[in-house]
């Protein structure tokens, strides 16, 4: 089995977040929140937040807000529900929610939950389960909870859920690993797993352990490591996580690394890119893989950043 590649890794992300004016930046322009959050989370996950310049990230990530406390996926952008998440996840990692008008940014997100509990991810009403996940972990972050209606946002998101334990992005929708963590993590943080039938749902989970070890998202689909986290931090959030084979998802995870330049592909040979590094490498810090910082599997943070900065509702 190889070895992770940490420095390559180091090099890869930091070369990336320098990169302005190439084509995938450009066609990536409007996720560069995401882009932040993805590759300052990998930094800090092998250590090396302090490489880059504390000030200058915060200055950028503020430029992005907009006047009505949502934050946009670059300087300009329309203000969503998914760059506001972003953005209060990599001013938590430098411990700088302190420049955050935290009113203005939960009346921005709690502004967007709609009567039968749904949040629409900005003004043009898409609903979404991700959405729903991205507020409360949001408002959690803030200790701003009380903002909404809990109740009705739990019970709109088991409305979601579907005969084989598993959920969907709105009722009746088929179950996704990606819909199956955001739903997972918003019972988690609202204290409401006692609404799930672990076993039930960690069988479905597990059935997406393919033979070479990788996990893949959704029946049919092909195996890749961004499904390998939502599904590995859904079983760890509902304690099934020894269900699966740990070792053969820590080998598929390393042979997906590009170990000249750095990176982490979502399956061996492909291109590798951030979304993709950044899973892979909080994966296997999931799966407690030696050097790297613990991730807290519900906020998809650092554990020492989820326990220095939340500490309540
Ligand atoms: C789709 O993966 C992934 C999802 C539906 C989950 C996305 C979750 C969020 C945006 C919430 C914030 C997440 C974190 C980690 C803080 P895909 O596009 O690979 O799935 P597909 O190809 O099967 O459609
Ligand atoms: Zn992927």
């Amino acid at each position: 089995m190889g070895e992770l590649a940490a420095e390559k890794h180091v090099q890869y992300i930091l070369s990336a977040e320098r990169r302005k004016d190439d084509f995938v930046s450009v066609v990536l322009e409007h996720l560069r929140m995401n882009g932040a959050y993805w590759g300052l989370t990998t930094l800090d996950l092998l250590g090396k937040l302090d490489t880059v310049d504390v000030y200058e990230v915060v200055s950028c990530v503020m430029k992005c807000q907009h006047e009505s406390g949502g934050f946009g996926g670059n300087i300009g952008h329309d203000p969503h529900v998914l760059y506001t998440l972003s953005a209060v996840q990599v001013l938590a990692l430098f411990d700088k929610l302190n420049v955050l008008d935290i009113d203005k940014v939960t009346n921005y997100i709690a502004g967007l939950q709609n009567e039968d509990g749904s949040f629409s991810g900005d003004i043009w009403g898409e609903v979404d389960t991700r959405f729903s996940y991205i507020a409360i972990c949001c408002l959690s972050i803030l200790h701003r909870l009380n903002k909404i209606n809990v109740e009705k946002a739990v019970s709109y998101i088991l409305s979601c859920k579907n005969l084989e334990g598993g959920f969907g992005c709105t009722p009746g929708g088929e179950s996704h690993a990606g819909q199956i963590f955001c739903c997972v993590g918003a019972l988690a943080i609202t204290g409401s797993l006692h609404h799930i039938d672990k076993d039930l749902l960690g069988w479905w989970l597990c059935e997406w352990q393919v033979k070479s070890g990788v996990l893949n998202g959704r029946p049919e689909k092909l195996p890749d490591v961004c499904c390998s986290w939502w599904v590995l931090s859904s079983l760890i959030m509902i304690d099934r996580v020894h269900w699966i084979n740990k070792e053969k998802l820590v080998e598929f995870i390393l042979d997906c690394q590009d170990m000249e330049n750095g990176g982490i592909s979502d399956r061996q040979d492909d291109a590798v890119d951030v979304y993709h590094t950044y899973f892979g490498v909080a994966g296997l810090s999931l799966l407690e893989y030696l050097g790297l910082k613990a991730t807290d599997p519900t906020y998809a943070l650092p554990v020492d950043v989820v326990s220095r900065n939340f500490l309540g509702s």
